[in-house]
């Protein structure tokens, strides 16, 4: 549960998106989702590629500031960084987020934490290129979401097929927004 102060500003977050355009926030849903997945799994660190203002980013350092987690989000546009930055120390949770400004698809290649739960929701034509980065950082066992690949279902054919070709991903669609696919990296890749 999501106590009444954060859930008000959860849903001021999202009603901003709503209204002025261009923060592409998850649905309400998926919040509820990674909330409730991050607890089940005792995640304690999360990484997240494309932070916009921060609305999943709430969503899961809730769920995390519970387990005394940790989460590391990646965004290359400053005035999104800074309403990010601004949500989450509204929200007294700022310590536990680490904005790491700048192209993802070269910031994380110089990650060295190991996460257990990854959530990719950046540029489509990269999301290969996050899979595979992502893959090398995280725990056997992981979960690594990826957003819109309903909406976007022309631009990621290719990263599906290669989730596909993997014989250690064990995948299922999500119906949340524009269509989600989670990956269970099971132990041994
Ligand atoms: C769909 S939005 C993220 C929404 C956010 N996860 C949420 O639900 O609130 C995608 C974000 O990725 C950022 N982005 C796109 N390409 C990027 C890149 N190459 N490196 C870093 N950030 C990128 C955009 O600026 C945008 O803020």
């Amino acid at each position: 549960m999501v106590e009444p102060d954060r859930m008000s500003l959860l849903d001021e977050i999202y009603a901003y998106g709503q209204e002025h355009g261009g923060m592409w926030n998850v649905s309400p849903d998926a919040g509820r989702f990674f909330h409730l997945m991050l607890q089940a799994i005792v995640a304690k660190r999360v990484l997240e590629i494309g932070t916009s203002n921060g609305y999943s980013t709430l969503w899961m350092v809730d769920a995390l500031e519970k387990s005394g987690g940790w989460l590391t989000t990646l965004e290359q546009d400053p005035n999104k960084v800074r309403m990010a930055t601004e949500n989450l120390e509204r929200a007294g949770l700022k310590e536990r987020v680490d904005i790491i400004e700048g192209d993802a698809r070269t910031t994380i290649q110089d990650l060295d934490k190991r996460f257990d739960f990854v959530f990719i929701d950046a540029d489509k034509e990269s999301y290969q290129h996050y899979l595979t980065h992502a893959l090398k950082r995280v725990r056997p066992g992981a979960i690594i979401v990826a957003d819109n690949v309903d909406s976007h279902a022309d631009e990621v054919a290719d990263f599906l097929a290669m989730i596909e070709r993997d014989p250690w991903l064990e995948d299922v669609r999500l119906p949340y927004g524009g269509g989600q696919v989670m990956m269970y990296v099971r132990p041994g890749r």
